[in-house]
């Protein structure tokens, strides 16, 4: 039988697992750096907390499926659903901010492409209780120093806020459906359509002429006087926008002033309320959005108590993408540090003790556990990039001594079996285990010696 991946789904291999590796804990290391701390919630969720808020993007994306008990579940397509409802679940009564990040495989059913993907994974945050702008521009600052972090520079990051448009929507009484679906179409970008919408929906002309130039419209900080002229009659729009600025400043005093003010940015789900924002990187392509957010209502939809929250997510793997195309590499990571060659059948219980005893330091040790020639230990410790082969021969270990080979001099040294840990410091990165260990080790080292007396 031929069993295929699931389309849209992909397997990782070792160096992209290392990179992959590399990019997550960076971006831990600075969500940290900011105080937050991490949480995780289950792969799949009751299909209503979807289905309430997010939108009918996602709705039709959604991998949605009946347990043996009849209940409705679905694979979480995101996770600021899931965290809202821990949020409410758990953490009502804590003390507010609470700032919190994930990492973690979301799952959409998309027409598979480069960079979309059914399986794909997000790193994110949400930031409950803190307070806009102040906030907002923390979480923005948080995403630029991330991507500066992974020595991307071409990301371009744009921002808006939803609550001039709405203003401008609420005032002409179009219905909170009919806005969604507007917002749905400002999203997409695409022009056409939104006259198109605008027209079905009945939207007055000077409404209508007002829409149709607001979302067309970016920059830096100087549209905002463009964007009030236009607005200022609408008292609602005209406070998004004063709020707006205040972002912009904040963020500014964060360090980062290279933004677009962005008045197209809609988002596509359903359930931000405030600011909002995405990053591109268009060397990318297609899918050039590698991140979103903004400020959002879910948590009083779910039935908790009115709470500002804000958040965003990196598409990681687009992230990925970006990093082997235009980030600092760091150079990989060796896989092993020793690989320990029993040199005779007789040897393979003292390599195997040798082994264990340096993997005790955490020095990344392989063993050969097949039983092979010399010849092909070497070639294989070799492939494995090993920086030392440790050869345990039945001389030299009668004398109480292993001989070391270094990989890249191709020089040997026969190395006393106590001193062996001494002789790799300074020369391979060996961990600091605990008293209890060093004790341990030496002994059994001691035991290796004792035995051949
Ligand atoms: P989103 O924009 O739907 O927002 O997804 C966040 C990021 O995930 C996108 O910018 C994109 O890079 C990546 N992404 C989305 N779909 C795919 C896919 N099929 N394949 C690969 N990457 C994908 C959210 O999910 C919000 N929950 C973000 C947020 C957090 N808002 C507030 N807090």
């Amino acid at each position: 039988m031929d069993i295929q991946r699931p389309r849209g789904t992909r397997d990782f291999l070792f160096d992209e697992m290392r990179l992959r590796k590399h990019v997550e804990s960076t971006l831990r290391r600075i969500f940290e750096a900011y105080g937050y701390q991490e949480i995780k919630t289950p792969l799949f969720e009751d299909l209503a907390l979807f289905t309430m808020k997010s939108g009918d993007g996602i709705m039709g994306q959604i991998y949605h499926f009946q347990d043996k008990g009849g209940r409705d579940l679905a694979l979480r397509p995101e996770l600021t659903a899931p965290v809202a409802r821990l949020y409410i679940n758990e953490l009502q009564k804590k003390s507010k901010p609470i700032k919190m990040y994930y990492y973690g495989s979301c799952f959409r059913y998309e027409r598979p492409q480069k960079g979309r993907w059914r399986q794909f994974w997000q790193l994110g945050c949400e930031l409950i209780g803190g307070k806009s702008p102040e906030s907002e521009a923390e979480i923005i600052a948080m995403a630029a120093h991330c991507l500066e972090e992974l020595g991307l520079e071409d990301f371009e990051i744009h921002i808006g806020n939803l609550g001039i448009i709405r203003g401008i929507l609420d005032e002409t009484g179009v219905s909170k459906e009919q806005q969604d679906k507007i917002m749905a179409i400002v999203d997409k970008g695409e022009l056409e359509e939104l006259k198109s919408i605008l027209k079905e929906f009945k939207i007055d002309s000077n409404t209508n002429n007002i829409l149709i130039r607001l979302v067309d419209m970016n920059g830096h900080r100087e549209i905002i006087k463009k964007v009030y002229e236009l607005i200022n009659h609408n008292k609602s729009a005209s406070k998004a926008l004063i709020e707006l600025e205040e972002l912009l400043e904040i963020l500014e005093a964060f360090g980062f002033s290279k933004y677009t003010v962005n008045m197209g940015i809609a988002r596509g789900l359903d359930y931000y309320s405030g600011a909002v924002f995405e990053i591109y990187v268009h060397s990318l392509g297609a899918q050039k959005q590698i991140s979103g957010g903004g400020t959002y209502n879910l948590i009083e939809l779910f039935g908790g108590e009115q709470v500002e929250s804000t958040g965003f997510a990196f598409g990681f793997d687009r992230l990925v993408e970006c990093v082997k195309k235009c980030g600092i590499q760091k150079p990989q990571n060796k896989t092993l540090d020793v690989f320990v060659a029993p040199i005779s059948k007789d040897m393979k219980l003292n390599a195997f003790k040798i082994a264990q005893a340096l993997r005790k330091y955490n020095i990344k040790t392989d063993v050969d556990l097949v039983g092979r020639k010399l010849k092909k230990i070497l070639s294989q410790a070799d492939s494995l990039g090993a920086r030392y082969v440790i050869l345990v021969g039945e001389r030299d270990f009668e004398e109480g001594k292993i001989t070391l080979k270094d990989m890249k001099s191709h020089e040997q040294e026969l190395v006393d079996i106590l001193e062996i840990i001494t002789f790799f410091k300074g020369k391979i990165p060996i961990g600091c285990p605990n008293e209890k260990v060093v004790l341990e080790t030496s002994n059994s080292l001691k035991d290796i010696k004792k035995n051949l007396r």
